[in-house]
């Protein structure tokens, strides 16, 4: 009779990747766009610090949110951009840091698309779009051919400068999410309409960036289970791209969801108790023999073992415990469970939690968060200072 797994087991169990590559444990730390590059899509020493923070703290795997294949589609000008401009010598200083205890790092691999940075771009989506306030161009079909050499090419300088793995970004509401989308992909060729034809892009995406990397090196992918939107991609719709992504040699995909488009819900603004997304995790393990993690609202280490206990995922994604708790991932580890809330704002603007959090992941790039008591609105307004204070560069630097 098997006996069994002790709890610990669970967490502390390696995963192995269908590329061969193996994470320690069941714990990843999924994207979070930190604004810390240096406003040239370069990184800084501080961002340096705080991935070497979170692979102190325990963590398996770490992905660096937003990091750009194109410049000129930025999600915000603290971005990393991976491109014939970057700075290999200061990349690697990041990757080498934010991988010891043998911690993986990856970058999330990004494009923003309609959802670009409007002071620095010119949003451009699946097609032209004009929802409110909202509106961006359409791609051309030259646009989205050059996509998947993109991708590639950017893969191959993560590589070089020491990641360990790479994540395509196709979800919240950026351009490969907006292709999955029907709310933002009119396109009537091939590119868009069934679900198959709006996966396509990805497919290609994959393809292009696994014969660039070699089989042995990981490839990641985070969906949404659904864009928490009217009109957006539903959960059937998800659950058919999952079948579809079991069909390519993808090792890792994350499943989140809800969107930064205006006006939507996004996971990392939600002050509801999760986790959110195991009902469809459940659903997509059916579907697919590949790795699967899913992520949101993950609180309590209880959380965290039922999931894994019930097979909804591989591994747990955590986000926003992670900037409450850096070394979270060692005292779950260690059996011990500490908990806490996610704290509560009176009617934030939308954005405004995540911009919040995200001047907390500064202080913890100086080693600082105690001293940290920004309330939500001054911290907001430092976040969208900052990144105006580095428009300027970021033009001069990509000649725009
Ligand atoms: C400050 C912050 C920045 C984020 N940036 C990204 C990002 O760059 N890419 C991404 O895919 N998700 C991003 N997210 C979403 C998280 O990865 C995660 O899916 C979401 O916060 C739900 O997980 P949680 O409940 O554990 O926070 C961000 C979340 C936060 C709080």
């Amino acid at each position: 009779m098997t006996q069994p797994l002790h709890t610990e087991n669970l967490l502390n169990r390696p995963l192995e990747l269908p590329c061969g590559a193996i994470i320690k444990n069941r714990l990843m730390k999924s994207a979070m766009s930190d604004s810390l590059a240096d406003g040239e899509g370069n990184p800084t020493q501080a961002q340096s610090r705080l991935y070497e923070r979170w692979a102190e703290g325990g963590i398996g795997l770490s992905v660096v949110g937003e990091v750009q294949i194109d410049a000129l589609f930025l999600e915000n000008p603290g971005n990393l951009v991976l491109s014939e401009q970057s700075d290999i010598k200061e990349l690697q200083a990041l990757t080498s840091r934010a991988a010891i205890n043998n911690a993986h790092i990856w970058p999330q691999l990004g494009h923003a698309g309609g959802l670009a940075y409007q002071p620095l771009s010119k949003p451009k989506g699946p097609s032209a779009l004009c929802i409110g306030d909202f509106e961006c161009e359409g791609m051309s079909e030259q646009d989205i051919a050059l996509l998947p050499h993109q991708f590639a090419k950017s893969a191959a300088i993560a590589k070089q400068a020491g990641f360990t793995g790479v994540q395509i970004h196709a979800g919240h509401g950026f351009l490969l999410s907006q292709f999955l989308s029907p709310l933002f992909n009119h396109r009537t060729d091939l590119y868009g309409g069934s679900v198959e034809n709006r996966s396509r892009i990805i497919i290609e995406v994959i393809a292009e960036v696994r014969s660039t990397v070699g089989g042995t090196f990981p490839i990641g992918i985070k969906i949404n289970c659904s864009d928490q939107l009217e009109g957006g991609l539903t959960q059937e719709d998800a659950l058919e791209v999952i079948s579809l992504l079991n069909t390519t040699s993808i090792d890792l995909i994350e499943i989140s969801g809800g969107s930064y488009f205006p006006g939507a819900k996004s996971s990392s603004d939600s002050a509801s108790n999760g986790p959110y997304f195991i009902d469809f995790s459940v659903k997509a393990k059916g579907l697919t023999n590949i790795p699967l993690v899913v992520t949101g609202g993950f609180k309590k280490r209880e959380q965290v073992i039922d999931a894994l206990s019930i097979n909804a995922a591989d591994s747990i994604g955590l986000g926003r415990t992670l900037i409450l708790r850096p070394d979270l991932p060692n005292e779950w580890l260690e059996g011990e469970g500490v908990t806490f809330d996610f704290p509560k704002f009176k009617s934030p603007p939308q954005g405004g939690v995540t911009a919040w959090y995200t001047m907390l992941l500064t202080a913890i790039s100086h080693d600082n968060e105690k001293e940290f008591n920004l309330e939500l609105l001054p911290a907001i307004q430092s976040y969208e200072n900052r990144d105006k204070a580095r428009i300027t560069k970021w033009q001069a630097k990509y000649q725009m």
